[in-house]
C-alpha cells in the first residue's frame, strides 16, 4: 500500500512528478473544467481529529474534482468522544470499503502508526508538530510558480519552528529541491539541533529578510504553546512580526508567504498579508491542484 506520510520519505524526482501532475490539473481547473473522471472508482475518507479550514476543504474539493466518492469525519462529532480508539475508528470506516484515508491528528507519527495497522493508503494532512507534507508541496509549488523555480532560491522560515509541522516539512522539501534555507525566531521556539537539518539560524529578522528571496511567516500556535516558551505575544510581534514599514525599509521586494490561519497583527500585519508581495491566497489556490496530484498518483498505485 502506498502512502504520503511525510516529505522525509520523498525524493526530488517524486516532487518533480507531483508538480508536473499538479501543472496538468491546474490547467484543467483554469479551463473551468470542474471535474475529471480519474478517481471514479475510489472512495476517500477525510478524518480530522484537529480543526482545519484550508486543508480539509482543499482535500475535499480535490477529491470531488477527481470524481472520487468522499466521506467526512470530524472527531468532535463522533464516537471518539465515547472513547473509541483511532484504529477501531479507522477500521470501522474501512469496513465500509474505503480505499484512502486523509488524516489530521494532534499526535506526531499518527499517520505512520495508522499505516502499519490498516489496509488503506494514508495521506498525512498534518500530524501534531511532525509533518504537513501537502502544505510543504503547495508552498514549494507556489515559489516555483512565482520565481520560476526553487533551486538556488533563498527562503527564510520565521516564527515558532519548534512546534511547526509546516516548518519541518518545508525544510525537507526546500532542501531536496536545492534551495538555501534559514530559520528565524525566538531561541525558545527553536529546536535544539535545528542546524542538523541543513539550515542556518538567523536570530535577527531584518538581516534574515534582507538576505532572502522568500519569507514564510509561520503562525504563532497558541494551542501548542506553553507560556514558559516565550513571555508575551507583544514581544514576539516587536521582534519577529513583519509590517509594512519593515518591508519598505529592505533593499529589495521579497515574496511573503503564510500557511494560514493568520494571526493578523501578530506575525504579520494586514497591509503585508494583503499586499502585492503576498502570495498567501495563491498558496491556497495551488493547494487544490497539489492535492489532486497527490491523490491521483497514490490512487494510480492502488487501482
Ligand atoms: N495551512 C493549514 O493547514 O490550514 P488549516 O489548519 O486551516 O487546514
Amino acid at each position: 500500500v502506498h502512502h504520503l506520510l511525510g516529505i522525509k520519505y520523498l525524493n526530488e524526482a517524486d516532487i518533480d512528478l507531483i508538480f508536473e501532475t499538479a501543472d496538468q490539473f491546474k490547467e484543467v481547473i483554469n479551463r473551468s473544467i470542474k471535474k475529471v473522471p480519474s478517481l471514479r472508482d475510489i472512495t476517500i475518507a477525510n478524518i480530522f481529529f484537529e480543526n482545519s479550514t484550508r486543508t480539509k476543504l482543499s482535500f475535499e474539493l480535490a477529491e470531488k474534482r477527481l470524481s472520487a466518492d468522499v466521506i467526512n469525519f470530524s472527531a468532535g462529532q463522533s464516537s471518539v468522544k465515547k472513547g473509541e480508539t483511532l484504529i477501531d475508528t479507522v477500521n470501522n470506516i474501512l469496513s465500509m470499503k474505503v480505499d484512502m484515508v486523509v488524516m489530521r491528528h494532534p499526535n506526531p507519527g499518527a499517520g505512520i502508526f495508522l499505516s502499519r495497522h490498516v489496509k488503506a493508503s494514508i495521506v498525512n494532512a498534518g500530524d501534531g508538530a511532525h509533518e504537513h507534507p501537502t502544505q510543504a508541496l503547495l508552498d514549494s509549488y507556489s515559489i516555483r510558480e512565482k520565481l520560476g523555480g526553487v533551486a538556488g532560491k533563498k527562503v527564510v522560515i520565521v516564527g515558532d519552528i519548534l512546534h511547526s509541522r509546516v516548518a519541518l516539512s518545508n525544510i525537507f522539501a526546500l532542501k531536496l529541491q536545492g534551495a538555501t534555507v534559514k530559520v528565524c525566531g525566538p531561541r525558545t521556539l527553536m529546536p535544539k539541533h535545528v542546524e542538523s537539518l541543513g539550515v542556518e539560524v538567523e536570530p535577527n529578522l531584518r538581516k534574515a529578510l534582507n538576505w532572502c528571496d522568500v519569507a514564510n511567516m509561520l503562525r504563532i500556535q497558541n494551542e501548542r504553546l506553553d507560556i514558559s516558551y516565550f513571555p508575551t505575544i507583544r514581544e514576539y510581534t516587536q521582534q519577529f512580526g513583519v509590517n509594512r514599514k519593515l518591508l519598505d525599509s529592505l533593499d529589495k521586494d521579497i515574496v511573503i508567504m503564510h500557511p494560514g490561519p493568520i494571526n493578523r497583527g501578530v506575525e504579520i500585519t494586514s497591509d503585508v498579508a494583503d499586499s502585492k508581495q503576498s502570495i498567501i491566497l495563491n498558496q491556497v489556490e495551488n493547494g487544490v491542484a497539489i492535492r489532486m496530484a497527490v491523490l491521483y498518483l497514490l490512487a494510480s498505485k492502488i487501482k
